[in-house]
């Protein structure tokens, strides 16, 4: 597939690293394939160690001019930023459909949710702010105030190939750090024309950088090098707890937006249709491939089996295929390897008694690419390494407990806690129940639970830190404390 021929605007397919403001190349280079089909889109440079170092350079020295910016000018630059990626939706959802595979109109979709933290972060630049504190010394004066962090290093995943840039750069930007940018090495050419974008709105040179290559070889500049005062990263947990380690030496902030292993409670008083479309909306979601994807719906035993009636009527509907086929529900994985570790968990489910209603093989020959079936199971015990690590692929796996207490003991045992759902009408189980789950965030009767304005982030080994809303941009400031000793009045 020939992709420049099918953008608008060519000049977003881009295969060089983005560094102080200009397009920069490797020695090495490595592939970037549609998982739709196994063709090759592009062959993206690798700038190695050297490009990282010449990136963490730029963006310190990005970060002395950008610092100094009043936020009102950096509200009008995040402002121009979002023009852009709205005025080139199209584009971007292409690159996204391309390298990710998720259906074009849900990709548009990820870029409407990308943009919303471009337009909320540009806005919360003016309203950052420090407060007058009262002081225990006579005649004295003391105040925060709220500075940027420095150079961030941001590294972002393949499965939501825009909206996870800007849920970090454009806060970052707001608070007036700078940005290294190292993208998943699936994805890079949504990151690379979202710099394209970044250049044409004015950034100050050093600003924005965006990094492609060998995680071995950038990571460690990334994370190691003094002038890197923080990390950002969404990924898995293992992955976190690495970037932790090496973030510790240089005692490095960090925000890490980790696995999950979410509940999705369907309790007897619960509109049973409404909990039905609700985990079609969440578990399809890039085909699966989300860490707030239910992964466990635990449903009470009084309604199970009229609430597996109507998931699988909503699964058997649900179509996989090419993300540029107007018809297809899902696109296919982000790889072979991620369908066969897929279809084991299922296999592995089936042989521990648990009961396939609808699909449960992988669709790689029918359709020529990294496809899995929409899938729903029935019936699995809570051991099953189906229950206790993260699906990622369009597996809807139904558990069955008694009451309250057994389902939320069931479902906080884990080690992860980024969301959990919950569907009740009974307003008492709304409060005993969002209290007693030890997740980030519960959406109740309610699928979606990220937004720009919202705050974004897990518990125990699902990460640190939120990203969104007000607390998104906080994350990228220190608090400085001022005190004025004996000022008479
Ligand atoms: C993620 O899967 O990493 C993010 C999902 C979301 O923002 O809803």
């Amino acid at each position: 597939m020939d992709l420049s021929n099918r953008l608008n605007d060519p000049a977003l397919f881009k295969t060089q690293s983005y560094i102080n403001g200009e397009w920069v190349g490797g020695d090495a280079s490595f592939a970037v394939d549609n998982p739709a089909n196994r063709q090759t889109l592009a062959e993206v440079s690798d700038v190695g160690e050297a490009g990282a170092k010449a990136a963490v350079t730029a963006a310190a020295e990005g970060f002395r001019v950008w610092r100094k910016t009043s936020p009102f000018e950096r509200t009008r630059v995040l402002l121009k930023w979002l023009e852009l990626i709205q005025e080139h939706t199209d584009d971007l959802a292409t690159l996204i459909t391309a390298e990710m595979g998720k259906p074009w109109r849900e990709a548009k979709g990820e870029i409407a949710y990308g943009a919303g933290f471009v337009e909320w972060s540009a806005h919360e630049a003016a309203r950052i702010h420090g407060e007058t504190l009262p002081v225990p010394a006579p005649g004295a004066r003391g105040w925060t105030i709220r500075q940027p962090v420095g150079v961030v290093s941001c590294i972002t995943p393949w499965n939501f190939p825009a909206a996870m840039i800007t849920r970090k750069a454009a806060p970052a930007l707001a608070a007036g750090c700078s940005l290294v940018i190292k993208p998943a090495p699936e994805t890079p050419l949504t990151a690379l024309a979202l710099a394209e974008l970044a250049d044409r709105a004015g950034f100050p040179k050093g600003t924005f950088n965006v990094i492609c290559g060998d995680a071995a070889k950038l990571g460690p500049v990334m994370t190691g090098s003094p002038d890197v005062r923080m990390i950002g990263f969404t990924g898995s947990t293992e992955v976190g707890k690495l970037l932790m380690r090496q973030a510790a030496d240089g005692i490095k902030r960090v925000a890490l937006e980790l696995g999950g292993n979410a509940p999705f409670i369907v309790m007897d008083d619960a509109d049973l249709d409404a909990a039905a479309t609700g985990v079609a909306q969440a578990k399809f979601r890039s085909g699966g491939q989300t860490c707030v994807s239910p992964n466990r719906i635990i449903v009470q035993d009084s309604v199970a089996d009229a609430f597996i009636e109507r998931l699988e009527a909503k699964i058997s509907a649900v179509k996989a295929g090419d993300g540029f086929d107007t018809e297809s529900d899902i696109g296919p994985l982000i790889h072979d390897e991620a369908v066969e570790r897929v279809d084991a968990l299922v296999k592995q489910a089936v042989s521990g008694g648990a009961r396939i209603v609808v699909g449960g093989q992988p669709l790689a020959d029918e359709l020529g690419g990294s496809f899995y079936a929409p899938t729903l199971i029935d019936g699995g015990s809570f051991d099953l390494e189906i229950a206790r690590s993260e699906i990622f692929g369009p597996v809807a796996s139904v558990y069955r407990a008694k009451d309250e207490e057994q389902i939320l003991g069931l479902a906080n045992d884990t080690p992860y806690g980024l969301a959990a759902y919950l569907y009740t009408r009974d307003m008492g189980r709304v409060h005993r129940m969002s209290e007693g789950l030890d997740y980030g965030m519960i959406g109740v009767n309610a699928p979606m639970v990220g937004s720009a304005s919202t705050p974004f982030g897990g518990v125990k080994e699902s990460g640190i830190g939120r990203e969104g809303g007000k607390w998104g941009v906080e994350e990228f400031t220190e608090l400085k404390y001022v005190l004025l000793a004996g000022v008479n009045s």
